[in-house]
């Protein structure tokens, strides 16, 4: 069944990141985000299945759509988890910056791990690099493991690592264990998927980001045959509530690929809004818009890049 609807859900996508796209540089992050919630929904309402939405906006009473729970689709039962982001990386778009793309990622009913929206810390890598990483090493211990695994010199080794004051040790960390850290302003989900792709330039992901974009990132990892680890770092008290409602024991517990996305009845679908890592922006011309998609299927393993030109897109 996810055959098909790998392939519906970037319909999805695309609709999301043309509407996000006209918010590019306006300066405004909620409109942006309100425009692609609002044209994601409406698409997923077209599509004869029904899923749940596991990772989305928000709790119901802080988000009016595609908040966490709602049913889409136009069938009833609903048979699938769905963790989406309409507009990954809203300041990216709101300030014209770099790296932005709408998201849907699927599983089976109880797949996806329902991460309430806080922090992880991270390492993501890709499929040969997956057994050198330990999330409890040293940032040197990982480096050396990494550079060893790609048949590389630590020095060329690269981290990607969000630009923030958090980050300060961890960078000057990984500068002294001789690799390269490329700091991006936002967007881990686009620069975890980017390690298992060796021509991205990216060979390790570091650093605490958002839960829910950790199982956005899991579910292409896993497919890609990479690895994400990551342990929830709550940021206040009201955090440790959610994370424990949702059913996680132990705090200081790692999570894999495996335990963020089960099975391989999973897809992964985006589609660029600004260029990243991944994909490209979204391109307006003067008879049509161009987008730029990725579809990667579990169960075949299939990686598909599919650019559209929408004519008479209104
Ligand atoms: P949003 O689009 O929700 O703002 O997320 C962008 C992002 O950069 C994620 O990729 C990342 O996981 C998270 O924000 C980091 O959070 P923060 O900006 O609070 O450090």
């Amino acid at each position: 069944m996810d055959r098909n609807l790998a392939l519906e859900f970037v319909r999805v996508t695309e609709a999301a990141a043309i509407e996000a796209a006209r918010w590019i540089g306006r300066g405004d992050k909620n409109k942006a985000d309100e425009a692609a919630v609002n044209a994601m929904r409406s698409r997923f309402n077209q599509i004869d299945f029904s899923g749940t939405v596991v990772i989305g906006e928000g709790e119901k009473d802080e988000a009016p759509m595609l908040y966490t729970g709602e049913h889409v689709g136009k069938a009833k039962i609903p048979l699938m988890d769905l963790a989406i982001d309409p507009l990954e990386c809203t300041n990216s778009v709101a300030y014209g910056r770099y790296n932005a793309m709408t998201v849907v990622a699927s599983g089976k009913k109880g797949s996806l791990l329902h991460a309430p929206d806080t922090y992880m810390e991270k390492i993501a890598i890709g499929p040969f690099g997956k057994k050198a990483i330990n999330l409890d090493a040293s940032v040197k211990v990982n480096i050396e493991k990494t550079a060893k695994a790609l048949n590389k010199k630590v020095e060329d080794i690269t981290v990607v690592i969000l630009d923030r004051e958090r980050h300060i040790n961890l960078i000057k960390e990984v500068r002294n264990a001789g690799a390269r850290v490329r700091l991006i302003t936002d967007g881990d989900v686009a620069a975890g998927i980017a390690t298992c792709f060796p021509d991205s330039g990216i060979d390790l992901l570091m650093g605490i980001g958002g839960s829910t974009e950790a199982v956005l990132a899991a579910v292409p990892i896993k497919i890609l045959g990479g690895e994400v680890l990551c342990r929830f770092k709550p940021k206040k008290d009201a955090d440790i509530t959610k994370i424990k409602a949702a059913g996680v024991k132990n705090l200081n517990k790692i999570f894999t690929a495996e335990d963020l996305a089960k099975g391989k009845q999973l897809t992964f679908t985006a589609t660029g809004v600004i260029e990243g890592p991944l994909l490209n922006g979204v391109v307006f011309n003067k008879d049509k818009v161009i987008t730029h998609s990725l579809v990667i299927r579990g169960i075949s393993g299939t990686i598909r890049y599919i650019t559209t030109h929408h004519h008479n897109y209104k």
